[in-house]
């Protein structure tokens, strides 16, 4: 059987075991959905945002993309964020990274010729190495560099979420979300939170929107 084949295969399966468990569940969930948590997760096949917390559908808005990152041009997780904090109102922004992420590791090397878009994607990274430089450098081995800049990554993202004008109203507005910089372990699938920035966080002054545009 072909890959899609069977992933076909299962879903029809899945929903009969929806249905046969709670047969009013694709009913519900059809007509609204109101999650209270946006998930921006790595697009990594090993770290599956709703089965590595156990969350059933409608629990979580997700994003994922290479390395899980919040860039300022980037109007997709832009929109997604927009959408999650003033539409669905979510009560918490979660960045989930990984141990051990490709993105990362990449971007610890020189660019490959032959992925101009994954190399623009992955600059951010690089940025974030280099605003880290010296902390990452006195590290002894090429795995503990990958290691902390995961990490590092992580709350970098949190400290850009937290730089976004739709955070800082919803904040001042209605003292949500609470941001989370989550990284999880494939090795032994848990996850540790490194960084958790509630409702009215300080924020870096240059960052701070003017009370006009707030
Ligand atoms: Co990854």
């Amino acid at each position: 059987m072909k890959t899609f084949e069977k992933l076909l295969l299962e879903n029809k399966a899945w929903a009969q075991d929806k249905v046969t468990a709670d047969p009013n569940f694709f009913e519900r969930l059809a007509d609204v959905q109101k999650p209270d948590v946006l998930w921006i997760g790595c697009s990594d096949s090993r770290v599956p945002s709703e089965i590595i917390v156990n969350a059933e559908p409608g629990e979580m808005f997700v994003h994922r993309n290479i390395a899980n990152q919040l860039i300022m041009t980037d109007f997709n997780s832009l929109s997604v964020l927009q959408y999650a904090v003033d539409v669905l109102k979510v009560s918490h922004v979660i960045v989930c990274g990984h141990y051990n992420c490709g993105g990362i590791r990449a971007a610890l090397k020189k660019q490959n010729p032959s992925l101009l878009m994954v190399n623009k994607w992955l600059k951010h990274i690089k940025d974030v190495y280099r605003l880290h430089h010296q902390e990452l450098e006195s590290l002894s081995s090429e795995d503990d560099r990958v290691h902390r800049l995961v990490e590092l990554n992580v709350i970098e993202q949190i400290y850009n979420l937290a730089h976004t004008s739709i955070i800082q109203a919803a904040w001042k507005r209605e003292q949500r979300p609470t941001l989370h910089g989550w990284v999880y372990g494939l090795n032994d699938g848990i996850i540790k939170e490194l960084i958790n920035l509630p409702p009215g966080s300080e924020i870096n002054p240059i960052y701070q929107y003017t009370e006009e545009s707030a």
